[in-house]
């Protein structure tokens, strides 16, 4: 089926459609601005025409009032006057004009006085070439002037006029055309570029910036603006390939321990101490899955895009007491009772990884604290984390050496996922110093 002609309007390129549509909007202004000038140059023209000739019948009528006509009359611009008595018969006439047959019958000559003005008359049948325009005055004694001017000329030269502009306009059209077309294809020559860079991005994967023109315009902030995005998709991508070679490096750890393990009892099955070993690839086997989870953890964290997977009402203070239980030698200072909105689940995850932190690192106590306000404080008194420190230890991986050595670290997922799950629920965290010892603080919204 063939294609509607605005479908294929929408398929041109922007050039085409943008030179046309200018062409088009010219041609008809200019179509519009020479019918106004050709009628307007006519209009004015033609009324010249009619006063010098009322002029000049005017003139006749005094000299016919007073008896002085003179013949044959005499006019100096070429008007053909004809006085015509009460009788019909024609008295005087300028000369070279007809005696005999008047420009119009008295019919004609009776309507064009009735109506005041000048009247169009055909030259031929009294041998003028061309158009008449011809004037009727009344005058004494029953006289009737009839002047009358040819207008051949003005209409030759109004054609003449109208011949160039026909043939001038669509030359004129023709040329802002070509401008245009030119002009539109320099300024869309930096889009062109653009794309160009777009692909050879696409294609290549080599340049990674889109080249930016140097004209200060809005191609240069289109130019700007994409190149930011692809900075921060490069940073992305890097920080995704950053997380799965992180991720694959934790892996191969426990993967190892445990393949070794099983290597070394299999080849020395009699003297092996299989619930030993077994107990060791269990070791390593928890390991993984507290990995598998804390990634899991995360990767939701990121689908979710900042928002928590619930938002019920949450007895802050209910599940802090309940965490605290589980470790012996913590300690609950405060415990106001604090409502906010999220996921218990999550919220009881963050204590948990911080306690878990707090009695890796402790030396002799735990002390948590949950005020009215919604501030919940896990305090140790351990070695706690230079202050150049204790932003980066959010950072997913990231262990300090000396987490790094003790055996029962974990993978340095355990801030990541506090600071996120966190920032989901509207609040902050941050390290501080509790000399001795380290203090986490974290900030939520209470919902009143
Ligand atoms: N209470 C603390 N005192 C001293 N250092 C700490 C404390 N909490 C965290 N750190 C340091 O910050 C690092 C990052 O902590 P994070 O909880 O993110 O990871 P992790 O505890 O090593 O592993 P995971 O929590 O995944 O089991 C730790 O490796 C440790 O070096
Ligand atoms: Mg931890």
């Amino acid at each position: 089926m063939a294609d509607s002609p605005l479908v294929w309007w929408r398929r041109q390129g922007l050039r085409f459609r943008l030179t046309v549509a200018a062409a088009a909007v010219l041609a008809l202004a200019l179509a519009l601005s020479a019918s106004v000038l050709l009628s307007v140059l006519d209009r004015a023209l033609i009324d010249t025409v009619d006063e010098s000739t009322r002029h000049q019948a005017q003139t006749v009528r005094v000299a016919a009032d007073a008896g002085t006509l003179t013949s044959p009359i005499t006019t100096h611009d070429g008007t053909i006057v004809q006085v015509i008595a009460a009788d019909g018969r024609i008295t005087h006439v300028t000369y070279g004009a007809d005696r005999l047959v008047p420009l119009l019958d008295e019919r004609a000559r009776e309507k064009v006085l009735g109506e005041g003005t000048a009247t169009f008359l055909d030259g031929r049948p009294y041998a003028i070439p061309g158009p008449l325009r011809v004037v009727v005055l009344r005058a004494d004694r029953g006289q009737t002037v009839v002047a009358a001017r040819p207008v051949g000329e003005i209409q030759t030269s109004l054609g003449t006029a109208g011949r160039v502009l026909l043939v001038g306009t669509p030359a004129l059209i023709v040329l802002l055309a070509v401008a245009s077309w030119l002009m539109i294809g320099r300024t869309l020559r930096p889009i062109t570029a653009l794309r160009r860079g777009a692909a050879d991005i696409t294609h290549t994967a080599r340049s990674r910036r889109l080249p930016v023109p140097q004209s200060r315009d809005e191609v240069h902030s289109l130019a700007t603006t994409l190149n930011d995005m692809l900075a921060r998709l490069e940073e992305a991508e890097q920080r995704q390939r950053a997380l799965v070679s992180d991720a694959a490096h934790e892996l191969r750890s426990p993967l190892a321990s445990i393949r070794l393990q099983l290597e070394v009892a299999l080849g020395h099955p009699d003297g092996q101490d299989w619930p030993d070993t077994a107990e060791g690839v269990l070791e390593d086997t928890m390991r993984l899955s507290r990995l598998a989870e804390d990634l899991l953890a995360l990767a939701r964290l990121d689908e979710r895009g900042g928002v928590p997977a619930r938002r019920e009402p949450v007895d802050l203070d209910d599940v802090v007491r309940q965490t605290v239980e589980r470790y012996g030698e913590a300690r609950l200072t405060v415990c106001d009772p604090v409502l906010v909105r999220g996921d218990a689940l999550d919220l009881s995850r963050v204590l948990t990884n911080l306690m878990d932190n707090a009695v890796r690192h402790t030396a002799s106590k735990v002390e948590v604290a949950l005020t009215a306000d919604g501030v919940l404080t896990v305090t140790d008194d351990g070695p706690g984390i230079p202050e150049h420190d204790r932003e980066r230890v959010f950072n997913r991986f990231t262990r300090l050496d000396s987490g790094r050595s003790r055996d029962e670290g974990g993978a340095g997922l355990g801030l990541a996922i506090v600071r996120e799950t966190v920032r989901a629920h509207g609040g902050t965290v941050c390290l501080e110093d509790a000399s001795p010892g380290l203090r986490a603080v974290v900030r939520l919204p209470v919902s009143r």
